[in-house]
């Protein structure tokens, strides 16, 4: 390597090998970190990514394989010796003291300062510090009151305020919204410009086109490539990443011809507080059709599916599903009915956590044989079928006689699918499906989706995806403030006409 190439080198990984309790998690990985870029490294769950940050960070320590800063040899038997190195991670489960305050938690483990801590002069260091990297926090909250996104500050300032050169960013993105994460974007292209590098770790394509200057992807435990952003097309780091030809599955083009079987006219419902989040919606679905509903979050799409699922009594309108009128009907009629309902926290409202997979599987029809006799539940009906649904969805990583939440994110959302759809409804709802999801799953998912509007069902995608609305759906409607201020069909809708309705521009007829 040319001296001037190893200038610019903040840090270099040889031949990482890590290996916990046989399973290999780093297999001869390199890996080059530049000075003042921000490099994503992208792979899917399981692929090694946290384990390569943990060496670089000094939690781990490698099996065997070198490292390099600035050229020098260099080995970290903690965290702390990665720290006065000045590399810092934020990793995925934060480490903050909650008990403590903002301020008090930048200095925490810090070498330099004791005991006499000028509290003023800290709250204005962190103060100081948040404006500069557009990242406010009060320096007197204490860290337990924070939401998890206004922790995550807090984390990163900590480092900053360590004066790390190499920060180290777990899937940040995963605990935020669309708009924290672009405010961290900045933030994160900042400390770049600064000449610092960013290590950002995630699996999200978009965001990593949108972020960073280089790419690694690792499979299985090794480093399959690495490319300058810019010459990196989706479709080949989807392919590095998953390790075979990836294409997101698509709608295929034609209009549905079914008959409607939802039927919604000037549906009110109420949010939590008791305002109006639904504001006098209709539309109708038909039978093999899905209907997309943008909106930037917190327009009402909560408590729209709320109201259609009949988990909140809506305050007028009425809701007709496949004839009959459930406005004002309970949860279970409307499974009776047909309806199926994938919401968007999986364990929480979709599956009981603490049940086995394959008893969740049978959540949905346990009332009616096999899965029961009379008022007696069968057990070995649960049993059995369930395992011939974890073979049909290939759920994976079910270990018999274990807790569903066991399972990651991709398989349970996997297993809350199948049992929606296997009840063969006549209206399957659906919010963000795919959210957190890696491509691998993403894929499965968007394909049980498309089976069911092959069967005939109408589907209700509500997300905040344009890229899988827009994929998915046979028309669009865009909800602002609770109301209907646009609908597209598929062919016109773009993501450019879309973000403008979002925004609560409504559509002007052309004249
Ligand atoms: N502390 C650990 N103990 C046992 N296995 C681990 C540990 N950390 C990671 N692994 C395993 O190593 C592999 C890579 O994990 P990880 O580095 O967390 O991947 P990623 O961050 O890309 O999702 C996975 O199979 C994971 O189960
Ligand atoms: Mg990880």
């Amino acid at each position: 390597m040319s001296d001037s190439a190893n200038e610019t080198l903040a840090v270099e990984l040889r031949d990482i090998h890590k290996e916990f309790y046989g399973v290999k998690a780093n297999e001869g990985v390199d890996f080059q970190l530049r000075r003042g870029e921000v490099h994503a490294l992208l792979g899917e769950n399981g692929a090694g990514k946290s384990t390569l940050c943990s060496i670089l960070a000094g939690l781990y320590r490698p099996d065997s394989g070198e490292m390099l800063l600035e050229g020098e040899p260099a080995v970290f038997k903690s965290p702390k010796d990665a720290l006065a190195a000045r590399i810092g991670m934020v990793y995925q489960h934060f480490r903050l003291i909650p008990n403590l305050t903002v301020a008090e938690n930048l200095v925490v483990g810090h070498p330099d300062l004791g005991l006499r801590i000028d509290q003023k002069e800290l709250h204005s260091a962190a103060t100081r510090l948040g404006e500069e990297y557009g990242l406010p926090v009060d320096p007197a909250a204490r860290v337990w009151q924070l939401s998890v996104g206004e922790q995550q500050r807090v984390e990163i300032l900590k480092l900053l305020y360590r004066d790390v050169k190499v920060l180290i960013l777990d899937e940040p993105t995963a605990v935020l919204t669309p708009q924290e994460a672009a405010v961290l974007f900045r933030t994160m292209r900042q400390m770049a410009a600064e000449g610092r590098s960013v290590i950002f770790v995630s699996h999200k394509l978009h965001e990593v086109k949108e972020v960073s200057d280089r790419v690694s992807v690792m499979r299985q435990g090794r480093m399959v490539g690495g490319v300058d952003t810019a010459d990196a097309e989706p479709r080949d780091l989807a392919r590095m990443m998953v390790g075979r030809d990836l294409e997101l599955p698509t709608r295929d083009q034609g209009a549905a011809e079914g008959e409607t079987v939802l039927s919604v006219r000037d549906l009110v419902v109420e949010s939590d507080r008791g305002l109006k989040a639904v504001k006098g919606v209709s539309f109708d679905i038909r039978a093999g059709e899905v209907l997309g509903v943008a909106g930037v979050s917190g327009n009402g799409q909560r408590e729209l599916a709320y109201g259609l699922a009949g988990l909140r009594r809506p305050s007028s309108g009425t809701v007709i599903l496949d004839g009959d009128d459930v406005s004002q009907a309970t949860v279970v009629s409307h499974i009776r009915k047909g309806l199926a309902y994938v919401p968007q926290s999986r364990l929480g409202m979709g599956l009981a956590p603490g049940l086995t997979t394959e008893d969740n599987l049978g959540l949905k029809a346990f009332r009616k044989p096999p899965y029961s006799q009379g008022l007696r539940l069968v057990p070995s009906v649960f049993k059995d079928r369930g395992a011939e649904l974890i073979e049909k969805y290939d759920i994976r990583g079910v270990q018999p006689g274990l807790p569903i939440r066991l399972l990651s994110g991709g398989n349970l959302q996997k297993a809350l699918i199948a049992r929606e759809v296997e009840s063969k409804p006549k209206v399957l709802i659906a919010r963000s499906p795919t959210r957190g999801l890696d491509v691998g799953a993403t894929e499965a998912v968007r394909n049980l989706v498309l089976a069911e509007r092959e069967r005939g069902t109408g589907v209700l995608l509500i997300s905040e995806d344009l890229d899988e609305l827009l994929a998915l759906s046979d028309r669009l409607i865009v909800l602002y403030e609770g109301e209907i201020v646009g609908e597209l069909a598929a062919e016109d809708a773009t993501s450019e006409r879309l973000g403008l309705l979002m925004a609560g521009q409504r559509e002007v007829e052309p004249a």
